[in-house]
């Protein structure tokens, strides 16, 4: 999604925006640029369609220096990506604006200044914001109530970072439903979409809320509510270190994330276990209270956190015996539905900022749910804020667009979750040691998986010149398949899709020809028998076959049948285990293919518009 950087400063800001920029790469974007107002206040600009490197080399050829200037990635919604739909967008070379989010109602804002003189220099949804923010500033005293003014006309949703060459010292930021961050220098401010862009410059930092604007000059910074009143929003200290988003040897984030995963898993285990129970106050003060009274669960979520959510709703049913439904935030939050009673309302999501799982919270929010629980990855996010129980996924930053350590640690705290509420609904002390036993074992055991990179890396080479693939899987392993075809489509452009295996003589089985790879989930559990005999279907048909199964699973290999055995055990960390093998292929085949891995095209890593 669209990443913004702004700066106040006595130093020329060029490069730190510059760096911001960088930084934020892995949010996915097509095009950039820069503007800052210089010496003889004017507004000096340079954008590019392509990649952040290119306007560093523009810059390097006709450098722009200034104290305070703003600085964007542009993921395109309105208008295809080009030079001249990037962003800052100027109006009358007086004000300069950058935006994420996107403004719904700018069909009618653009009308209506066409008529008022304003000619379009771009076919985005932003333009009208700055058009506005100028025809303001003709009536209003400055540029806060100019921006003030211009916002009250906008629908939809923003984060804006506006400068004026008349002020040149002074820039405003506001937000509504787009997340922002103000860091603190020393007699300097910087804006940005998140705290990783200005690591390199500061620790501290401000977090918007919906509706803030902030007045930021070099040495103040006022910050007024939705109703624009004076506020104090908190400082928080980071504890990021400015390395966090470096590759550590490795060749994409997503490599080094999948190998990060023992670590990522052993973090988020931590400190949640006590005595061989889990930490029910982990969850929030009132956790305990709730998840007693809790009677059903629904899960909203969105993608790969979707994925996390229905693999959970197995494990829910099954070991809670608690009723629980999922649903993709963006079909819930537009679907009337019934609530019955206790029913606890769950959103996961890496971020924290995904449009669609905020919407579905504030839905939630307005029904008769028990209570609202975030499992997330952001400390400080939109997510978190809104809702009432939190549990920290501590995957740590995830840079790579497809997610993987997410993944495995939402699962890792879904299952403490549901052993949470399952202690309320007759589990006992010693089945839960059991299981706590086996969420420790967790981080040894993905470890081990990991040390098959190379013949998952083998098997890849197969899959570089297919262009379909099919995954199978069947109960908790079907979202598994889900998300192994979601990691290969997502990176290698392959397209894959799941089934459950079950369904395949229902249609699917009508696709499968020797051209047709597929990859089937085989654990050693109550449905392998029946898992084979839908292999076999596929087999009978000429159709090539790459097993992840259990060393005990008795799948054997033979002609046109691959079959990785993973160091066997079935127990409920299965899914867990059984996804990473699918992360590597999905790698591999992309680095066989030679695709952006970390930026796959037209992907963010955070979805921060419907
Ligand atoms: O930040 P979130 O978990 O809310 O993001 C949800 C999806 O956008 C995300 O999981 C997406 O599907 C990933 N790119 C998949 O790898």
């Amino acid at each position: 999604m669209c990443g913004i950087v702004g700066a106040v400063a006595q130093r020329d800001v060029s490069p730190v925006l510059l760096e911001g920029l960088k930084r934020l790469e892995y949010r996915g974007y097509d095009s950039a640029g820069l503007a800052v107002i210089d010496d003889n206040e004017t507004i000096q600009r340079i954008r590019i369609l392509g990649k952040v490197n290119h306007l560093y080399e523009k810059h390097e050829s006709s450098p722009l220096t200034g104290g305070t200037g703003i600085a964007h990635t542009r993921w395109a919604t309105h208008g295809k990506p080009s030079v001249h739909n990037a962003h800052p967008h100027i109006c009358r070379n007086q004000v300069a604006l950058v935006h994420n989010g996107i403004i719904e109602n700018h069909s009618a804002l653009r009308e209506q200044q066409i008529t008022a003189g304003f000619e379009f220099e771009s076919e985005t949804d932003t333009e009208v914001v700055v058009n506005a923010v100028y025809q303001a500033l003709e009536t209003e005293t400055d540029l806060l109530q100019a921006v003030i003014e211009a916002t009250r006309q906008l629908e939809g949703a923003y984060a804006l970072g506006v400068i004026n060459n008349s002020e040149p010292h002074r820039l405003v930021a506001a937000r509504k439903g787009s997340p922002l961050v103000i860091g603190i220098g020393i007699g300097e401010y910087f804006i940005a979409s998140d705290v990783f862009a200005l690591l390199p410059v500061t620790q501290q930092f401000i977090f918007l809320e919906d509706g803030d604007i902030a007045d930021i000059r070099r040495d103040s910074l006022v910050i007024y509510d939705k109703n624009l009143q004076l506020v104090d929003r908190p400082v928080n200290i980071s504890e990021l270190n400015a390395d966090v988003a470096d590759k550590s040897g490795y060749r994409h984030y997503m490599l080094k994330e999948i190998f990060s995963q023992p670590n990522a898993i052993a973090e988020s285990l931590e400190n949640r276990i006590q005595d061989n129970r889990i930490v029910v106050s982990e969850f929030g003060q009132d956790a305990e209270k709730v998840f007693k009274k809790t009677n059903t669960v629904k899960i909203s979520a969105c993608g790969t956190s979707y994925h996390a959510g229905l693999i959970a709703a197995c494990w829910m049913e099954e070991i809670a015996n608690v009723p629980c439904h999922v649903e993709i935030a963006s079909e819930y939050r537009y679907r009337k539905s019934v609530v019955s009673d206790n029913t606890l309302f769950v959103s996961i999501s890496q971020s924290g900022e995904t449009a669609d799982t905020l919407a579905a919270l504030q839905k939630a929010k307005q029904s008769d749910y028990l209570s609202t629980l975030a499992i997330c990855n952001v400390a400080e996010s939109s997510l978190t804020r809104e809702s009432e129980l939190v549990f920290l996924t501590h995957a740590g930053p995830e840079i790579g667009v497809a997610s993987t350590k997410a993944f495995t640690t939402q699962l890792v705290s879904l299952f403490m979750l549901v052993i949470a509420i399952a202690r309320y609904k007759g589990l006992s002390n010693d089945q839960e040691a059991e299981f706590v036993k086996q969420l420790e074992s967790l981080p040894g055991r993905v470890n081990q998986i990991l040390q098959y990179k190379d013949k998952i890396e083998t098997m890849a080479k197969d899959f570089a010149d297919k262009h379909h693939a099919l995954f199978l899987g069947r109960g908790s392993f079907l979202p598994v398949a889900m998300e192994g075809a979601l990691k290969l489509k997502e990176i290698s452009y392959i397209h894959a899709e799941a089934y459950a295996a079950g369904e395949l003589k229902h249609g699917p089985l009508a696709l499968v020809d020797d051209d047709m790879p597929v990859v089937a989930v085989a654990p050693n559990n109550n449905l392998l028998e029946k898992l084979k005999s839908n292999l076999e279907e596929v087999h009978a048909r000429g159709g090539e076959l790459y097993i992840f199964a259990d060393k005990s699973s008795e799948v054997e290999v033979s002609e046109n049948i691959h079959v990785l055995k993973i160091n066997g055990f079935y127990d409920f960390m299965a899914p867990i285990l059984y996804t990473v093998p699918l992360q590597l292929l999905a790698y591999y085949v992309a680095v066989i293919k030679g695709a952006d891995i970390d930026q796959p095209r037209n992907l963010a890593k955070s979805v921060t518009v419907e």
